[in-house]
């Protein structure tokens, strides 16, 4: 028979204890008993007890309602259900059970069906008031759990929600360039900021040398930078680039993949590479190394430089097709300019001259190098709208009519025309647009005055005019150097940029090998 549970039986009428002992143990409960209030107290102490029956006077100063109390006060949590008896019908006695706790109150001698009901029902009570702790206990525990688990959630969302955004950010700005220099300066540079790290490279294949070689770097020496080249297959970046798997490792020497491959400069113990895959080929790999706190990465940390290295190889790859098509451009409209050497035999050689000079006067006035770049490619092409010249008009000796004159001052408005479907030359346009403006505002096409003029056109225009002094043309001979320098001083402030006309000369002087005829 299943255990109902135990009964402590408090009474000093043995006959009658023992009678209901054995009545109790049929109905399937254990039974403990106290003939004394103080023994009831010690067994209370130690055992689980489900029910107290209790006499109420007992063979002892303490009676059974004083020995009720003392227990319960020992186990305030476990609210043993109590079921008193008593003989004497006592004024007081019914108050006091009741202050005690007590849930009935029996007189003897008792009906034995009526008791066992009693004990039933208080008992199913208890069990009920008992179930509803152990429920709400439980519904505490799983709200406690649901709440650890909702900041666990919470922190993966947020931490997932702050990768992709900086990611979207990240690719944001990729797309803003098609530089590859520029590109793989971002790439670098934020994948550091990001990471919180010391060292970042990213290297590219060289297809033709069939080696890796340190395309951008943060934290690292030019000497490393400069030194690096690795074949497919070697040390750990061509492992890396060969196999096309990303790599995690928390402690270089003991990671059976690298430990005895011969180690690349820049790499510490904890490292991550993943590899630059474009349309299944590899491009490159980017390493990311020393945490600044000096932690060891983690996989979030992977998924991470993942993410950067998915749109680096797209960025990487957009960049050097942009440069391929430029450099198409560029020879399509150096052809071009060609055309207008061929019509024009006086000005051959015209070109490399004034954009050797403009570069020399520029690097001279400390332009930085983006610059010096633009005015480099704006010598090149600054006569390109001569091509809509006529042939006549541009070998013609003596003076030009006025219509004539008229066609020529339309050539740098043409040459923009030429070259504006080409927008990365947009501030190449302008030099070629205003390369005939004179300083004192005198010259074509807008007549633009002064540092309005900006100042590559300034440079063209010396370096255009010295040349032009000193090759033969079909209306003038050529000037020696010292009259073309003559020549300069005298329209410095009128046609020239003086600033410009002092660079030029102090060049000429220092260095008069630059003068070519
Ligand atoms: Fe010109």
């Amino acid at each position: 028979m299943e255990n109902r549970g135990l009964i402590l039986l408090i009474e000093d009428d043995d006959l009658f204890r023992e009678s209901l002992t054995r009545i109790l143990e049929r109905e399937g409960f254990s039974v403990e008993y106290a003939r004394k209030g103080r023994e009831a107290i010690e067994i209370a102490k130690d055992k689980d007890i489900s029910l107290i029956i209790s006499d109420i006077r007992l063979a002892d100063n303490m009676d059974g309602i004083e020995a009720v109390k003392k227990i319960k006060e020992f186990n305030p949590s476990k609210k043993i259900p109590v079921i008193v008896m008593t003989a004497y019908s006592n004024d007081d006695a019914p108050v006091r059970a009741l202050k005690a706790g007590v849930d009935d109150y029996i007189y003897k001698p008792i009906a034995l069906d009526y008791f066992m009901l009693r004990i039933k029902k208080i008992m199913d009570v208890a069990n009920l008031q008992r179930q509803e702790k152990e429920y709400i206990k439980e519904i505490r525990r799983m709200k406690d759990e649901l709440a650890q688990y909702n900041i666990i959630l919470e922190n993966k969302v947020r931490d997932k929600t702050n990768e992709l955004t900086l990611l979207f950010e990240i690719g944001k700005e990729l797309t803003s360039s098609l530089r590859l220099d520029e590109v793989l300066h971002i790439i670098v540079e934020r994948t550091s900021e990001v990471l919180k790290i010391e060292r970042c490279s990213l290297l590219l294949l060289d297809e033709d040398e069939n080696e890796l070689f340190i395309a951008a770097a943060k934290g690292l020496s030019h000497d490393v930078i400069a030194g690096t080249h690795i074949n497919m297959g070697e040390k750990i970046s061509g492992w890396i680039l060969e196999n096309k798997s990303p790599v995690l490792v928390d402690d270089i020497e003991k990671d059976e993949r690298f430990k005895s491959r011969s180690k690349e400069m820049y790499y510490t113990h904890s490292f991550i590479s993943v590899p630059l895959i474009f349309k299944g080929k590899g491009i490159g790999v980017i390493n990311v190394n020393n945490k600044r706190s000096r932690e060891v990465f983690s996989k979030d940390d992977l998924h991470l430089v993942e993410g950067i290295a998915d749109q680096a190889s797209i960025a990487v790859e957009n960049a050097r097709l942009y440069s391929n098509l430029k450099g198409v451009y560029l020879q399509v409209v150096a052809a071009l300019t060609s055309i207008v050497d061929i019509k024009d035999h006086y000005t051959r050689g015209h070109c490399e001259r004034v954009t050797n000079y403009a570069v020399e006067i520029a690097r001279k006035m400390n332009l930085p190098s983006k610059r010096i770049e633009v005015i480099r490619l704006a010598s090149q092409l600054h006569d390109l709208g001569k091509i809509g010249v006529r042939e006549s008009i541009l070998t013609k000796p003596g003076k030009l009519t006025e219509e004539e004159w008229e066609e020529v001052k339309l050539h740098p408005a043409r040459g923009v025309e030429i070259l504006k479907p080409l927008t990365f030359l947009n501030d190449v346009m302008e030099l070629v647009e205003h390369h005939h403006e004179h300083y004192d505002g005198k010259g074509y096409p807008e007549g633009q005055k002064g540092d309005n003029i900006e100042l590559g056109a300034r440079i063209l225009a010396v370096a255009d005019s010295f040349d032009a002094m000193t090759t033969k043309r079909s209306y003038a001979n050529a000037l020696s150097l010292d009259e073309a320098i003559e020549e300069l001083k005298k329209c410095s402030g009128t046609q020239f940029d003086p600033q410009v006309v002092e660079a030029f000369i102090k060049l000429l002087k220092e260095n008069p090998r630059i003068f070519s005829k």
